[in-house]
């Protein structure tokens, strides 16, 4: 008998595209998990639409309605937990998260950010890039732990910087890696091929000192 879907929860605040790329990935049975829900902290986002398009139910906690972090982190994991998700998916949610909440799903939540992590934290990270004149870029999937952008990588996709590149170019380009390599690595986490444990990632049991690479339309392991 095939395994239960993964229950999962997508939290965006956008355009939801890596909500696309997932719920693409789930229909076409790559993935063998279920969304549940997706909820975003600002209203009309067009990733909302592609929830209910998929017939997910699709929420809103705007965090303008909260006086604090503290209260919008407490309201949105009440929310999240009704259905019991099993792993919660960042997706481009622009929040800084509490630390009670980043330890309510310590292990157990993923974040997709637009650099080769630990390089480039923070925002604007494809101008960053082009401004340090690095001869490449990227994006890491990772674990969320309390500290903005870091936690144990599982997965990076790299890509060489072109001499027409401009930071919208690089968006897009990066965009186009973020849409295999996430997917990717909830279909591990539902596979339970991939785990976190005591601030460290594993594949297949082994511990990832340095994430697997997606390079050229290929895993470098
Ligand atoms: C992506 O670039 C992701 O790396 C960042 O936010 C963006 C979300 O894009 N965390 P989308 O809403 O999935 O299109």
């Amino acid at each position: 008998m095939a395994a239960t879907p993964l229950p999962i929860v997508v939290l965006i605040s956008g355009s939801g595209t890596n909500l696309q790329a997932i719920i693409n990935a789930i229909q076409e049975k790559q993935i063998n998990a279920e969304i549940k829900a997706v909820i975003s902290n600002r209203p009309g986002v067009k990733g909302l639409q592609r929830a209910q398009a998929a017939n997910i139910p699709a929420e809103v906690i705007d965090h303008k309605d909260y006086a604090d972090r503290e209260s919008f982190d407490q309201a949105l994991q009440q929310r999240i937990d009704k259905y019991r998700p099993d792993l919660v998916v960042l997706a481009g949610f622009m929040r800084i998260l509490t630390d009670d909440f980043v330890n309510h799903y310590s292990d157990r939540m993923l974040n997709i950010h637009p650099s080769l992590l630990p390089e480039f934290p923070g925002l604007n990270t494809h101008q960053r890039v082009l401004d340090a004149a690095h001869p490449q870029h990227g994006v890491t999937v990772h674990f969320v732990t309390n500290e903005l952008d870091s936690g144990p990588s599982v997965i990076q996709a790299v890509i060489d910087i072109n001499d027409n590149d401009t930071a919208e170019i690089l968006a897009e380009r990066i965009h186009t890696q973020e849409h295999i390599i996430y997917p990717m690595a909830i279909g591990w986490f539902a596979e339970g091929r991939l785990s976190c444990k005591n601030n460290h990632a594993y594949l297949d049991g082994q511990a990832l000192n340095t994430p697997p690479r997606w390079i050229k339309n290929e895993l470098v392991i």
